[in-house]
């Protein structure tokens, strides 16, 4: 099997973060002291000039690269390389003064001031101008220097316009989706509350205090909203690949986020970015499900483009935006980093390098301190884990291939989010239903991929789609193929209620053609009260079931599990139904996550779907892999806050000490070992 190194010439595990040199132009002296403390942290990279707009165009096309070619050579001379950003999530002032149409408008219909950061109209045409010129300069500049490993285009992309400019541009999309006024009235089911339009002027964006009841047209939009996110930039990474098409183009997403499908952005770019900071806790039992949904993240990550990804940001310490800004216990920094690498990223990035002394983000953590010296706590774990990093050359670029897939679409997302019913008020669930059954894979060590509907499904042996509302014809053909050629799928409640422009299937749930795949016909759905439950039970197990009850038939399908409560008690909860040569599972109710675990267990013992580790794991323990084909790295971690242990009956050799390991593992608490064997 082939790697992936993101940058062949420079083929290690990134470890730094974040550097923001323009604030400290005056003081030549602390960014020599960067420079030394840099190799002091075992630090090899630097991700530069993210929001140094102002500081490279200080005035509409003046340039002054003064303080980024000092970084740039001296970060190089440091043995380190750089991320270099274009800077346009932070507009300089002069910018919004001049050219007043690059703010955005938000949704009451005000252009807002300017101020903070990203506030972008992506389809302005000169904000495109202007940050194209930024862009470009930059580009022409740097693009050859021999620090640079890659482009980081933007930050974070977020945020909608509703300007006159973005609802004309919405109004062109909408026309070259449907052709005619008649095929978009029908699709969007527009008679309902006599909102048929008779001219496209008509049509508005969905806002709160405007549309809000054509759920077809709310897609329409985040539709529309991801479509000029991605060509914006495109156009960003067209800049800067114009100069030199060797050097790869990313850009820093922030995992699920809801507004954008990545994956559309996914699609111009070389290779994933992700900002990480989760909520970790004092309590242990939060703190394996906090690792457990990251890893889901993270996953999530990789399997966007089934390649190495980038950590791009994370906290070595604590952030400043939380509720409470818990610090990051120590030891979690470093088996938080690990877990990244573990699950494909080939860096451990921080935000942010030093504390800026004013700001914002002067109190978010950093890797220096307003302090000053490597004598922090912080510092030393930092470099204490580069100085891990530094022994995984090997592990760069390496895949990971598992045997089980997690759907996740997030059209069908916004689809059952944008939808009234069921439970109202927040969002539907559906990432934490993936998360509920992501655990028991995460406990088992069970290496696994998050794909698109789009994707091939014919690598996975299982394919879990948690909520799965808005399915298409297609993907619903695809779904059932792969279940007749053999496949195992496991279906859950709302599946395929609704096709990919939220209309409702007729002729019974699940539609798409899924009702015969799974052998069931979903007549009625129960919304229970918060707190209110009800019982399952398959075989002797007893298991609760909250917030969501289906009340469904089995048309062929075997019946798993029964409620035992309510008036629908004796009917079916779960059912498993053989189909060509493969299986469909549906499971009806929403669980508490220990159905979960009872049903896949017995579906991995059956497909005999196995950790690469090839043992067990103790409480809290998981393990997870990557392969270049002729070696497998397993990342074993303990991420409870208590010694736990593990055990293999192959023979493994630790990657870092050579040290020959089978049998008994024993684990300190947040304890990583990274143990190799060659491949069978
Ligand atoms: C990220 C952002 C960074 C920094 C960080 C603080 O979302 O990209 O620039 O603000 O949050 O945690």
């Amino acid at each position: 099997m082939e790697k992936k190194p993101i940058n062949p010439n420079f083929p290690h595990i990134l470890h730094g973060g974040d550097y923001n040199p323009d604030q400290w132009q005056d003081r030549p002296d602390i960014l020599r002291e960067d420079m030394r403390l840099m190799k002091l942290a075992n630090c090899n990279e630097m991700s530069v000039a993210i929001f140094a707009w102002q500081a490279l165009e200080p005035e509409d096309g003046v340039f002054d690269f003064s303080f980024l070619d000092r970084a740039m050579d001296d970060i190089y001379a440091a043995g380190g390389r750089v991320i270099l950003a274009t800077p346009s999530a932070a507009k300089p002032a002069w910018l919004s003064k001049k050219y007043p149409e690059v703010l955005p408008v938000n949704e009451d219909g005000v252009r807002l001031s300017h101020g903070n950061r990203m506030k972008i109209c992506f389809t302005s045409p000169v904000f495109r101008q202007k940050v194209a010129e930024v862009d470009r300069a930059i580009g022409e500049r740097y693009a050859h220097h021999p620090a640079l490993y890659a482009w980081h285009l933007g930050n974070e992309y977020s945020g909608q316009c509703y300007c006159p400019v973005c609802r004309r541009a919405f109004r062109d999309y909408l026309k070259e989706k449907y052709g005619t006024l008649d095929n978009l009235n029908r699709s969007i089911w527009s008679a309902f509350w006599s909102h048929t339009f008779t001219d496209w002027d008509q049509i508005d964006p969905p806002t709160p205090n405007g549309e809000g009841s054509l759920h077809a047209l709310s897609l329409d939009w985040r539709h529309f909203c991801t479509r000029q996110t991605a060509d914006f930039m495109r156009m960003e990474a067209d800049s800067v690949r114009e100069f030199n098409p060797d050097i790869p183009v990313t850009t820093n997403f922030m995992g699920f986020y809801m507004p954008l499908d990545y994956r559309e952005l996914a699609k111009s770019l070389d290779f994933i970015s992700d900002d990480v900071y989760p909520t970790w806790r004092a309590d242990e039992e939060e703190d394996i499900k906090t690792a457990q949904c990251v890893s889901l993240r993270h996953d999530l990550m990789r399997s966007m483009k089934h390649a190495p990804w980038l950590l791009m940001e994370s906290t070595p310490s604590l952030v400043n935006w939380h509720k409470f800004n818990k610090l990051k216990r120590p030891g979690v920094n470093e088996l938080f980093g690990l877990g990244a690498v573990a699950h494909g990223a080939d860096s451990v990035q921080y935000f942010q390098w030093r504390k800026s002394r004013g700001g914002a983000e002067k109190f978010h953590g950093a890797v220096v301190d307003h302090e000053g010296s490597e004598n922090t706590r912080v510092f030393r774990e930092v470099s204490h884990l580069g100085a891990r990093l530094k022994k995984l050359d090997a592990v760069v670029g390496t895949l990971t291939r598992p045997k089980v897939a997690i759907l996740y679409d997030w059209n069908s997302n916004w689809a059952i989010d944008f939808s009234q019913g069921f439970r109202n008020g927040d969002n539907k669930g559906v990432v934490q239903a993936a998360e509920s059954y992501y655990a028991p894979l995460w406990n088992r060590g069970i290496d696994v991929e998050v794909i698109s509907v789009e994707d091939d499904f014919s690598p996975y042996a299982l394919i879990i789609a948690p909520m799965l509302y808005a399915v298409s014809a297609e993907t619903g053909a695809k779904l059932d193929k792969y279940v007749a050629d053999g496949g195992t799928l496991v279906g859950t409640y709302t599946l395929a209620m609704t096709d990919e422009n939220d209309l409702c299937y007729l002729g019974g749930f699940p539609g798409a053609g899924l009702r015969k795949v799974f052998g069931i016909w979903n007549e009625e759905i129960d919304t229970l009260y918060p707190g209110e439950s009800n019982l399952v039970v398959s075989g002797s197990g007893e298991y609760t079931a909250v917030d969501h009850c289906e009340i469904i038939h089995a048309e062929g399908a075997e019946v798993i599990a029964e409620y035992a409560g309510d008036f629908y008690a004796g009917g079916p909860a779960a059912t498993r139904h053989s189909y060509g040569k493969g299986t469909a599972y549906y499971v009806a109710f929403r669980d508490t996550g220990e159905y979960a675990e009872r049903l896949l267990g017995d579906i991995l013992d059956e497909l005999e779907i196995k950790s690469e580790f090839a043992g067990t794991l103790g409480h809290g323990v998981t393990a997870h892999s990557r392969t270049d084909g002729e070696n497998v790295y397993v990342f074993l971690q303990n991420f409870s806050q208590s010694d736990s242990a593990a055990s293999t009956t192959a023979l493994w050799s630790d990657l870092e000490t050579g040290e020959r390991v089978t049998g008994d593992i024993a684990l300190k608490a947040l304890e990583t070992r990274i143990l190799t064997r060659p491949v069978k």
